[in-house]
């Protein structure tokens, strides 16, 4: 049995799977493309919405510190994700990689995982987006109806009717082609960086000494009974529940660490990509450099614009420039920042469809959904699927707890590639690989205590939803993908064969 659940899958039979006609995706991305891609996906509502929230409920200023802790702990983490993709470029991100070195059962895992991060990820991206959008509406003067509007706060019956439309015209573009996206990606791009150096340079000049007194905040008890909102480390050890202080700025960084997710979806268009060995790590650490250096300083600037317990929590960084009497900056910055998630959007909905594609063609989810378009080369089938029920998730869900577990879900998946590299040195040290993760073990052993240290300064309740969700994925494992895995039945071929 337990040969079974750890049988892995050969890359080189990783990638020939991805050169059989009806399931082979097209090969057109450059590493300047795939950087676009990277800040394109990366940079959205964890900068432009989750920077207030932060400041307000558990950092103060040193929001700034909690993005250098994040970025820390997404640096060791994408130095393992640029081995595994360039050695293993094929769809699928850390699904792949794990079946290539842990077995089919980490992998299932994994990509079950991945599933959650990438659908709810689209979902809280698409949310933050029609808050700014309906922001942009409220300074034109027309006012969506409350129950048409983002479900955060709102009372009653509702559905976010901009989240779901956005998701669904983006669900369109994916099944016309990656070539398109890439394209609309790179314009939108530009948009977005400019908005933030906007932030960072207009900013600047509105800033307030005293408004970084104190830088952080003395940490403050939470009210009992709230305790399964508490972090888990603080559970664990029977400590009293606290906000700020520096217990607080790590909090802040597992929150804030959303910020940074989408590198790793980078991982994902291995397979799309001109030169994978060469171009990933390019495109993913360059990518993830770029970020880290624009949230430090538009956090700096953000929170010395305005006092943290003032700043907004729906539209921090245009909500400042309001502040200090500035309107025009703020509607360009709402603008910028609608055009700007909306990217985000499109490539997680990307990245969610290719780990589902990848899954489908291994046979551990049904085959109907790896399929490739006769013409458009895209899977349209899984983003049909996926794009309507992530839709339908956006149109009822609010967006701050979903944040949270797209967090742990991820955080999960870092922990996973890190021990897949010190495994695939081990079992496959023949293996070209273009991009090495520098000091291994150690550097992947950092990754996984510093991974599993943002993951326990999550709330307790995310951890029980999280493990309610991978108890559901183990059903769909073993009630359907272990019988049905292509490489389940591969071997079970060779073995009659040989017998
Ligand atoms: N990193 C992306 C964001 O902040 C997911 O929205």
């Amino acid at each position: 049995m337990s040969s079974t659940l750890f049988r892995t899958k050969k890359v080189e039979q990783s990638i020939l799977d991805t050169e059989e006609p009806e399931h082979a995706l097209k090969k057109s991305l450059s590493a300047l493309d795939l950087t676009v891609f990277g800040v394109g996906v990366i940079i959205g509502t964890g900068i432009f919405v989750l920077t207030g929230t932060v400041a307000k409920n558990n950092a103060g200023p040193a929001v700034a510190l909690a993005f250098v802790v994040a970025g820390v702990v997404c640096a060791l983490a994408a130095l393992c994700y640029a081995e595994f993709a360039s050695t293993v470029p094929v769809a699928g991100s850390a699904y792949t990689f794990s079946y290539a070195s842990l077995g089919e059962l980490p992998a299932w895992i994994i990509g079950w995982d991945l599933v959650l991060e990438f659908a709810l990820g689209t979902a809280v991206v698409s949310v933050g987006w029609s808050g700014y959008i309906a922001s942009l509406l409220d300074n034109a003067g027309w006012h969506l109806p409350e129950a048409l509007g983002s479900r955060d706060g709102a009372d009653g019956f509702g559905f976010d009717i901009l989240a779901a439309a956005l998701v669904l015209l983006l669900t369109c573009i994916l099944v016309l082609g990656t070539k398109l996206s890439a394209r609309v990606t790179s314009i939108v791009v530009a948009i977005k960086v400019t908005v933030v150096l906007t932030v960072i340079i207009a900013g600047a000049f509105f800033i307030k000494g005293d408004h970084y007194d104190p830088f952080i905040p003395k940490a403050q008890e939470v009210p009992a009974g709230d305790s399964l909102q508490s972090p888990l480390i603080q559970l664990m050890f029977g400590w009293a529940p606290s906000n700020f202080g520096v217990m607080g700025i790590f909090t802040a960084a597992s929150v804030v660490f959303f910020a940074f997710i989408g590198f790793d979806v980078v991982a994902t268009a291995a397979e799309e990509t001109r030169n994978p060995q060469r171009d990933m790590p390019r495109g993913i650490l360059g990518s993830l450099i770029i970020c880290t250096t624009l949230y430090v300083a538009v956090s700096i600037v953000v929170t010395g614009m305005q006092k943290y317990t003032d700043l907004s929590v729906t539209a921090p960084l245009a909500d400042a420039f309001k502040a200090t009497g500035h309107p025009w900056f703020a509607g360009f910055i709402s603008f910028g920042a609608a055009v700007g998630l909306t990217t985000v959007c499109m490539i997680l909905l990307l990245g969610q469809t290719r780990v589902f594609f990848a899954m489908s063609r291994d046979g551990l989810l049904p085959t109907f959904f790896s399929h490739v378009h006769p013409r458009f080369k895209t899977p349209h089938r899984p983003t049909i699927l996926l794009g309507v029920i992530i839709a339908i998730v956006a149109g009822f869900t609010p967006l701050s707890e979903l944040a949270e577990l797209v967090n742990i879900g991820t955080l999960f998946a870092f922990v996973v590639v890190a021990i897949g590299v010190i495994i695939l040195r081990k079992s496959r040290p023949d293996l070209p690989r273009s991009f090495r993760t520098p000091w291994v073990p150690v550097v992947p052993i950092l990754s996984v205590l510093a991974s599993l240290w943002l993951m326990l300064n999550l709330p307790t309740e995310t951890w029980l939803r999280f493990a309610l969700w991978m108890v559901i994925g183990f059903l769909v494992y073993f009630l359907y993908g272990r019988g049905h895995s292509r490489l389940g039945q591969r071997k079970a071929t060779t073995a009659d064969n040989t017998e």
